[in-house]
This record gives C-alpha cells, structure tokens and sequence, in this order.
C-alpha cells in the first residue's frame, strides 16, 4: 500500500514532478506526459502551495507564470566581468587565431566549436543547485539583476537535477526568442499600433527588460548556455562541463564539437552556415575556444577579451541588384513606409523583389539613386533591406530619391513627429489604406469578432462604397451585400448576423477595436476599469489618465488627440446609436468603489485567499493604484507571508505600515 504523504510531502513530490517534466518537454523535446497531465498536476501544486504558505519556494514550477509587480531593477556587480569576444568575418584570420593559440601552448590542444546565438547574454548563479540571480551583460563590470523574469524562462532550470554541481557557480549563455514567436508578436504588435522589433535580438533584450514578468512569460522565450564559472567544475575540459551542465538540467546545443585541427575547424564552420538556416532562432556566427581551462588560463586575456577564444561571424548574406523605383506603403495607423522595387535577384533561397528602405533618414544616408546598384541582405530580420550602393558602377546618375512630402493614397501633407524617423499620414479619417486598416483591426478576433468578414470582404465593401469607416458596419443590410461580387445571399446574412452579435462585445473591447494609437488589449483593458464609460473617458485629463497604472504620457497624449478630433467622437456617437458597448458591465461596476481613492499600494509575499492578480484588479477596482516599490509615498503594504526582507526594512524605515490579508478584505467590505 502506497503510504499516505503529508500535504507538505505532495508539494515537493509535485515540485520534483514538474521539474523534471519542463525539463524534458523545453529541452529534450521528449515529455513523456500529456500537456493535460502537465496542467492538472501544476494545478494541483498551485493548491497546495496556497493553503501551504510556509512552504513558499521562489523556484517552485507554480512561478514560472511571473508576477506583474513593478520593480526597478537592481544593478548587480558581476563576480567574473563578462567580456566580449574578438570576431572576424575572415578565415584567414581564423587561421591567424589558430596559430597564435599554437605558438602561445606550445603543446596539442582542441578547440571547442560552438555556435554563436544572436540574442542577449544572461549570466545565472546558482547556489546549492538553486537558481538565485540573473543578470544581464550590463557594461561587463555590473548588469541588471532580472532574476524575476528569468525565472519564467522554461528552458532554465530553477532547480537542478542530477548531481556533481558545485555548490556555487555561475553559468553564462544566451537568451532568445525564437523566430516564430518573434514573428507572431510583431504582428500582434502590429495590430495593436506599437512599433515592431527590428530583429529577435533586440525582441529578446526588450523583454527580459520588461517591468512585468507576467508579459515575459507569455513571450515563450529560450536560453541556450555556454560558458561556467566556478571555483570546483566538474571537469578540465569546456566541453565536458557544458556536457555535465546539461545533465543538470540546462540546455546545451548539440550542434558543439571538439576539433583537433584547423581542417576540422573549417569544416565545422562550412557546416553550420547551412544547418543553421533550419534552425528555428537566429545564429550569427560560430564561435571557437580552447578547450582546455589550464590552457585557457595560459593563454589569459587581453583588456576586453580572452586570447583563448574568437568568433567567426558569418557574412549577411547579400546581393547586388537595380533599384528600378521607390514607392510608398502607408499602414493602418498612417506610417508610411518606403519600398525598394527591384530587379529579382535570388537571395538565401528566396527571390528578392522588393525590400524596405525603413524611412526617410536611411535614404538619405545612403545618398539613393533611381538605377543605382544596390545591396540586399538579409540579417536578422526577415524582411531584406538594403545596406549599400554600389557607387562604382555608377555610370549614369538616375534621379535623386527623395522622401514624398505627400501620403501616396489621400494627398494629405506628411507629419514627422521629433524625435522619431517615421513620417506618418494624418488624415486617419479618409485615408483609404487606414480606413480599410481599421476596419480590419475592428472586425479581428481580439476586438469586435465579426469573423465572417476577412480582408477582401472590407475591400469590396469599401471599393463599392458601402463602408467608408468603422461605423457604417452597423449600416449594412443583407439585401446591399448580396448582390456584390463573390458574395451569396448566405455570405451576406453571416456578415449581418455577426455585425449584430458584436453588440455584445464588452466595453474594453470595444475601446480596443477603435484602434486607438498605443492602446492595446491590455492598456484598452485599464483604461475601460479606471473610467468606467466612454464619456469619463473623453473628457479625462492628462493628469487622471497618466494616474492610471502603467499609462505613460505617451499613451496618454494619444487617447487626448484622438478624442479630440471631431471625425473621432462623431464616429463614437455613431457606434453608440447603434447599440455599441460604451461602458462597464453592471456587475464589474458593481464591484468598483472610491474605497482606496487616492492610495498606492505595494503587495508584497504570498497570499491565502487570492492571487496577486486578483489583489490587484481589487486596489484597482476600489479607485487605489498598486505600485511596485515602497517609498515615503506609499500608501500601505498589502502583505503576504514571507515578505521580501528588503521590502520589510524599507517599509519599517519609513514607516510605511503593513496590511495583512484579511484585514485588506475587511477594508473592501466596509460600507
Ligand atoms: S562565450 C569570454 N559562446 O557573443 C567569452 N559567447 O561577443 C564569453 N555569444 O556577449 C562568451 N554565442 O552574448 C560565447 N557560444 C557562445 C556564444 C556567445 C553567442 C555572444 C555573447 C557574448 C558575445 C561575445
């Protein structure tokens, strides 16, 4: 018979469990249980943990999920400075490299060949097997401790399995986002209205910079490692430690291996320009090290880098081809961008035809000529761009490009914003591209839901005059529709049918399908909480709107100038006659009072009866707002159990009392 455990002997066995299942479903890629199996047992751990306080563990899997508390981050001098490495695009220098290391040892030696990730290095420290700080690179003296948002990255283990660890060491690798997710974000953020990332690089930096790490789970980031530190390592060979880091639990490429000669190394190199095309993250380069830690350590450091180790970095791949014409695209908030038409010309695979100029700054730089020979490449980013003309072969100078003064689809005059290197369209009222941006935005899953009608519906109906903006969706009659082309008479009842069902979309939704530049899902989300209707909204101040939670001036400055333009709140007037939204349901009114006016609170630890999320959509709801850090300001501590200690001091120096639980929710349920 199976001896019966303890609730506090489940979690750990629950805590083991799970480990060992992240670990092989992120690194292996071989889980032996369901996804389903994964969720009812993470759920049943979550349970326990909450009616278990004292058995608070920050590396349980349960936290994985990150909390979206504010915090600054902590600059955190490094133990060993994390320097950079000397690179080259050329083998010749590769072979200088091999000799020096020949000259410099004196003896045989390998080389350890690796493949260098294009993301932002992290270095972990690990105690008694326990993940307890993450930092970024920093300058290489000091980094930011982003422990938090680490520690929802799945592919690093919170806890180690397996033995032989040191008891302290620091581990050193890259963090990255995979191409997939790294395309599926920029176009959620594309049609959300935010700038998109130039590059998964710079994807994967921005987020583990992000103040909330509950945004950083969600991103689905990875960690490749590559480098320990350490007073006690397992092994005298580099490979063989990473070899021992990943039976601990760390993901190791397998794509590493030791070569013995600079034919091996060559071939290593030939190979990975190929195989690295399959992978699903960014490489750019390769990145060589003797093998040996003794032999490391003879060959020492110059001032920035290790005379041990170089990175061979791999040409972008590029082609010379003519630029025939620039023509312009203007995108649903009104940015308009500048293409390169050009002569096809075959890169990485692909025939390349067109390639962006990004804006008017790049152009100018590159001092463009119609008929000029220019160069594509293809980097990091999977639009081609061009990086150079040829001038040499420039025999007969064509015309100066020069960035169009008017929008190429309405005529109006272009705007540049200081400070920014787009030129945009103004007229978001009548600008056909914008309008039909819009209305695909408006109609979306995430906004008003009208499935039935995709991008080439909204074309036609625009085309035919029937919408010529967002409120005249809810003028369209079956009988209009069809007889369009393309269209029956069963298409055009599930258009009217899912208009009319979209009435019922909530009011944050409704604010979100506006298309409201900067406002998102989750900032429509805050916004629709802190006013309540459409009206408070219109009317509200710089000053109340900057006082809602994570809403800067930018967002702010927004929200005014969209509200307004008179086209703007006839368009709302509209939406609301036809049966829009515009305010909070009854119940979640309801639930909203002026309790915590004017308070800013902190929650800190671990709480019994809800989650942080949920005291947090309470503060909230009750008028209060809900900081990160404590200062002379705040309010009180919402406090949990096992309060950081750091918190703690801070809050007694400056006196800042601490309100427990119940005592919280007693204060809400005063009348
Ligand atoms: S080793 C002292 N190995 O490249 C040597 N770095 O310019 C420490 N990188 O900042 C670095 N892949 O972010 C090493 N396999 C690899 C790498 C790698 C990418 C990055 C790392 C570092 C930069 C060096």
């Amino acid at each position: 018979m199976t001896p019966i455990m303890t609730p506090q002997e489940r979690i750990l066995e629950l805590r083991r469990q799970l480990h060992e299942h992240n670990h092989r479903y992120y690194v292996l890629n071989a889980p032996v249980i369901s996804d389903y199996e994964f969720d009812m047992q993470l759920k049943e751990l979550q349970q326990l943990e909450a009616v278990h306080p004292e058995m608070y563990d920050p590396t349980s899997p349960t936290l994985r999920v990150g909390s979206d508390i504010t915090k600054e981050f902590k600059q955190v001098v490094h133990k060993y400075p994390m320097l950079s490495l000397g690179n080259t695009y050329s083998k010749s220098e590769v072979a200088e490299f091999y000799e020096r290391v020949k000259k410099g040892l004196n003896e045989d030696f390998e080389i350890c060949c690796e493949l260098k990730f294009d993301g932002t290095s992290i270095s972990l420290t690990y105690i008694d097997g326990k993940l307890v700080r993450a930092v970024t690179r920093g300058d290489g003296e000091k980094g930011d401790d982003v422990t938090a948002n680490v520690r929802t990255i799945r592919t690093i283990p919170l806890m180690l399995s397996g033995n032989g660890y040191p008891a302290e060491f620091e581990i050193r690798g890259e963090v990255l986002m995979p191409w997939g997710v790294f395309e599926q974000l920029n176009e959620e953020r594309e049609r959300g209205g935010e700038p998109l990332f130039a590059n998964p690089r710079n994807a994967a930096s921005g987020t583990l910079k992000l103040q909330d790490s509950s945004i950083v789970a969600k991103r689905r980031l990875d960690a490749y490692l590559y480098f320990m530190l350490g007073e006690q390592l397992p092994a005298e060979g580099h490979f063989e430690n990473l070899q021992a880091a990943a039976s601990w639990g760390f993901k190791v490429s397998d794509l590493t291996c030791k070569c013995r000669t600079l034919d091996e190394v060559f071939a290593f190199i030939d190979r990975m320009d190929v195989e690295r095309k399959n992978l699903p993250f960014a490489t750019d380069g390769i990145v060589l090290k003797v093998n040996s830690l003794r032999q490391q350590k003879n060959l020492g450091y110059t001032a920035k880098s290790p005379r041990w180790a170089i990175a061979y970095k791999f040409q972008a791949e590029r082609a010379l081809t003519r630029l025939n014409e620039v023509t312009y695209q203007v995108g649903r908030t009104g940015v308009v961008t500048p293409v390169a038409n050009l002569d096809p010309v075959q890169l990485s695979g692909t025939v390349v035809k067109r390639a962006s100029l990004h804006n008017a700054d790049i152009i100018e730089k590159l001092d463009l000529h119609i008929g000029d020979m220019v160069y594509v490449e293809k980097g990091g980013e999977i639009i081609p761009k061009i990086t150079g003309v040829d001038v040499d072969s420039r025999f007969m100078i064509g015309e100066k490009v020069r960035f169009i003064e008017k929008c190429p689809e309405c005529g109006t005059p272009l705007v540049r914003v200081d400070g920014e290197a787009g030129n945009y369209c103004p007229n978001d009222v009548s600008c056909p591209p914008q309008i039909k941006g819009k209305m695909e935005h408006f109609v979306s899953r995430e906004a008003m839901n009208i499935d039935s009608m995709g991008p080439e519906t909204i074309e036609l109906l625009f085309n035919y005059g029937l919408v010529k903006n967002i409120a005249d969706i809810y003028n369209l009659y079956a009988e209009d529709l069809m007889f369009l082309p393309r269209l029956g008479a069963r298409s055009a009842e599930n258009i009217v049918a899912a208009v009319r069902a979209s009435r019922a979309v909530p009011f944050e939704r409704v604010l979100f399908a506006l298309g409201i530049r900067f406002v998102g899902a989750t900032v429509a989300k805050r916004l629709a909480r802190a006013f309540g209707n459409i009206d408070a909204l219109m009317s509200a101040t710089m000053e109340q709107l900057t006082a809602v939670d994570e809403i800067g001036e930018r967002i702010a400055a927004s929200v005014i100038s969209y509200f307004a333009s008179e086209a703007n709140r006839e368009l709302v007037a509209r939406l609301k006659e036809a049966g829009l939204k515009f305010e909070l349901e009854e119940e979640t009114l309801q639930a909203r009072t002026e309790l915590l006016k004017g308070q800013s609170i902190v929650i800190s630890g671990v709480f019994t009866h809800h989650s942080r999320d949920e005291y947090k959509e309470m503060i909230e709801n009750n008028g209060g707002k809900n900081v990160g850090s404590v200062s002379k300001s705040t309010s009180f501590i919402l406090a949990g159990d096992n309060m950081g200690p750091a918190k703690l001091e801070k809050a007694n120096k400056l006196g800042v009392r601490l309100v427990g639980e119940d005592e919280f929710l007693a204060m809400l349920s005063a009348e």
